[in-house]
C-alpha cells in the first residue's frame, strides 16, 4: 500500500550517541553490532527512525566529528558488514537508519588535507580554505572557532593558514570546489546504496564564509554568541543543500521509501529556520528547530508563543522539536528541580512528541537519564577511549538498560562512567511498571502515531487562562480534536481552555494524563496537578 505522505512527516527519530549505546565486544565502546541487539527495545517504544552519530574511521579530536575516511566503519564500531546486517534488521522492524554526515569539515588526518598541505600546488589544497595572514602577522581575520580559539591556524610549510570553524583538527572544506562537491555527494550514494535512508547533516550552517574577510566587530564576545553573518547561514548553502536533495531523489521509491535530510541547522530567528526548507522545499526536508531547544528554562508563555509562531510559519512544512542532544544538557536535568524531575520530563516530551511535526528522542531520555553531575564528570578519567575532556560528556553517560554490570551497557570498563545514582534508573524495570515514563514515552509515541488528530492534525492554537499553562490543540481533516494543556508551573490549578472551535466540549475524554485525571466535565475547569499533563478529546468531537 502506498502512503499518502511521505514516513518521516510527523514521526519521531531517536538519536543513539553510538559509543554510549551498547557495547557488544567489551572494550567499553558502543558499537553496531551492540546497537543491532536492542533495536527490539527501539521497536517495541514506537520508534520509527535512528539517527546515529559518526561511526566513521576517526582520530577522534572530537569523537567521530572529525573524519578520516567518510567510506568505511572505524574499528571501534564494527564493519562495514555489521552496518549492511544492521540495515537488515532494521528494515524487517519496519525501522529506518539515518547516518550522520559532517559536510563542513574533515579531519586534519583524511587523506584529502594531508594532500592539500603537501604543496600549495596539489590539486587538492583548494578543497580546503587558506588565505595568506597579513604583511605584519597573524592570522587572516580575528574570527573565533565555535569551540574557541582563533578559527585558523598556521601551516608551516607554505606559510599559509587554514580555517576552522571548529576545531584545528576540523579544517573547513572550500565548498566553492566542484571537486569537493562531487566527492561528498559520491559520499552520500556510498551510503544510499547501502540502505541509508538519510543523513543528519552536520553543522550545515557553517559551509561558506565571507568571501570579503571581514573582522568580527566583537572577537571578545562571550558564548552562547548568536550565529555571525560572515562565517554562517550564508546564501551559497542553499545550492549545496539542493545538489544534495537531488542526489537523495535518485534513490527515491515512493514515500514509503523517500530519503530524508535532518539537518543540524543552527539558526536564531524561526525566519532563518524557515529559509533552511528551501525556498520551494528542495533542501533540508527536516530542519531542526534550535530557537526551541536553547531555552532551559520552565517559562510556559516563551513556549507557547515559539509553539504558534513555529507551528504558523512552518504551517506547510514539518516542524522537528528537540530539547536533548549530545552537545548539551539532558531536558531531565536541565529542567528538573530536583524535586518533580520526573513529572516534568513527562511535560517536556509531551511537548516535543505532540505538537504537529517530527520530534527527536535522545537516547536516554525515555528513561529519564540525567546529566553526569559536574563533579564525577571531572573526575572521569582520561585514557585510550576517552583521550579528552570534553564538557559535553555530561550528557553522554552509558545507557542505562538493566541491574547488570555496567547497567547492561558493557562487560568491560565503560568509556565514561555512569551517574554514581544511577540506581534502580534503567530500561529493564521502566519496561516492568506500567506507570514508568518509558511507558509514557511508549504512549505518546503511540498517540502521536494512531491518533487521527495527533499524527497529522493541523495545529490549533488555544489559550489557558493561567500564565503557567501551555495549550494547544490538533485537529484532523475530518474535524477530530485533541486538546494537549501543560501545567508548568509547581502549584496545582483549574484552567479554563479558550479558543477552541465552535461547538466543542464541554465534556471531554482523557486520552492521556500525568498524574491520571477524572474525565473533565467542563472544559473551562480542567484540574491540572504540579507539572500535569493533560490529552484530552473534547466530547462529540470523536468521528
Ligand atoms: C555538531 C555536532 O553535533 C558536534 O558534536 C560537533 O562537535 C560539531 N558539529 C562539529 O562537527
Ligand atoms: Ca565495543
Amino acid at each position: 500500500m502506498t502512503s499518502a505522505a511521505p514516513w518521516w512527516q510527523d514521526t519521531v527519530i531517536y538519536q543513539v550517541y553510538l559509543r554510549s549505546f551498547q557495547d557488544s565486544n567489551g572494550d567499553g565502546i558502543g558499537d553496531l553490532p551492540g546497537l543491532a541487539s536492542r533495536l527490539d527495545d527501539l521497536r517495541d517504544l514506537g520508534v520509527q527512525a535512528i539517527w546515529i552519530t559518526p561511526f566513521f574511521p576517526s582520530p577522534n579530536a572530537d569523537f567521530g566529528y572529525d573524519v578520516s575516511d567518510y567510506c568505511d566503519v572505524a574499528p571501534e564500531y564494527g564493519t562495514l558488514a555489521d552496518w549492511d546486517a544492521l540495515v537488515r534488521q532494521a528494515r524487517q522492524r519496519g525501522m529506518r537508519l539515518l547516518v550522520d554526515f559532517v559536510l563542513n569539515h574533515t579531519s586534519d588526518q583524511h587523506p584529502w588535507f594531508r594532500e592539500a598541505c603537501s604543496s600549495p600546488q596539489h590539486p587538492r589544497r583548494d578543497w580546503y580554505v587558506w588565505r595568506d595572514g597579513p604583511p605584519d602577522g597573524g592570522p587572516p581575520t580575528n574570527w573565533r572557532s565555535v569551540f574557541g580559539g582563533p578559527a585558523w591556524t598556521h601551516e608551516p610549510r607554505s606559510g599559509q593558514w587554514y580555517y576552522h570553524a571548529f576545531l584545528p583538527q576540523q579544517p573547513d572544506l572550500n565548498w566553492h570546489h566542484p571537486g569537493v562537491r562531487a566527492a561528498m555527494a559520491d559520499v552520500a550514494r556510498f551510503w544510499l546504496r547501502r540502505g541509508a535512508s538519510g543523513f543528519r547533516l552536520d553543522a550545515t550552517a557553517f559551509l561558506f564564509e565571507d568571501p570579503d574577510w571581514p573582522d568580527d566587530p566583537d572577537p571578545d564576545r562571550q558564548p552562547p554568541w548568536p550565529l555571525q553573518p560572515f562565517n554562517s547561514n550564508r546564501p551559497e548553502n542553499h545550492g549545496v543543500l539542493r545538489e544534495l536533495r537531488a542526489v537523495l531523489a535518485e534513490f527515491d521509491a515512493g514515500f514509503d521509501d523517500e530519503r530524508v535530510l535532518l539537518g543540524e541547522s543552527t539558526t536564531d530567528t524561526l525566519t532563518e529556520l524557515r529559509a533552511a526548507y528551501g525556498e520551494q522545499g528542495d533542501e533540508i526536508q527536516l530542519p531542526m528547530n534550535f530557537v526551541y531547544a536553547r531555552h532551559w528554562q520552565r517559562d510556559a508563555p516563551f513556549f507557547q508563543r515559539l509553539i504558534d509562531d513555529t507551528q504558523a510559519l512552518l504551517h506547510d512544512r514539518t516542524p522537528v522539536s528537540f530539547f536533548s542532544n549530545h552537545d548539551h544538557w539532558r531536558q531531565w536535568s536541565a529542567f528538573g528541580d530536583g524535586v518533580h524531575n520526573d513529572a516534568i520530563a513527562r511535560l517536556t516530551a509531551a511537548m516535543t512528541l505532540l505538537q504537529r511535526g517530527t520530534a527527536l528522542v535522545y537516547y536516554g531520555e525515555e528513561i529519564g537519564m540525567g546529566d553526569l553531575p559536574d563533579a564525577e564528570l571531572a573526575a572521569a578519567p582520561l585514557g585510550p577511549s576517552r583521550p579528552r575532556a570534553d564538557p559535553r560528556d555530561r550528557a553522554r553517560t552509558p545507557m542505562q538498560w538493566d541491574a547488570g554490570t555496567h547497567a547492561g551497557f558493557s562487560l568491560g570498563t565503560p568509556w565514561l562512567p555512569l551517574p554514581r545514582t544511577w540506581g534502580d534508573r534503567h530500561v529493564a524495570a521502566q519496561r516492568a511498571d506500567p506507570h514508568s515514563l518509558w511507558h509514557w514515552y511508549r504512549a505518546l509515541i503511540a498517540l502521536k502515531r494512531d491518533d487521527p488528530a495527533l499524527h497529522a492534525g493541523a495545529h490549533w492554537p488555544l489559550h489557558a487562562d493561567q500564565s503557567s499553562v501551555l495549550a494547544f490543540g490538533r485537529r484532523s481533516a475530518d474535524g477530530t480534536l485533541a486538546l494537549v494543556l501543560l501545567n508548568w508551573g509547581e502549584q496545582a490549578c483549574e484552567v479554563a481552555v479558550q479558543g477552541l472551535p465552535a461547538g466543542t466540549g464541554p465534556t471531554a475524554e482523557v486520552l492521556l494524563a500525568s498524574p491520571p485525571i477524572a474525565a473533565p466535565q467542563r472544559l473551562d475547569r480542567v484540574p491540572l496537578s504540579p507539572f500535569g499533563v493533560a490529552v484530552l478529546r473534547p466530547q462529540g468531537m470523536n468521528a
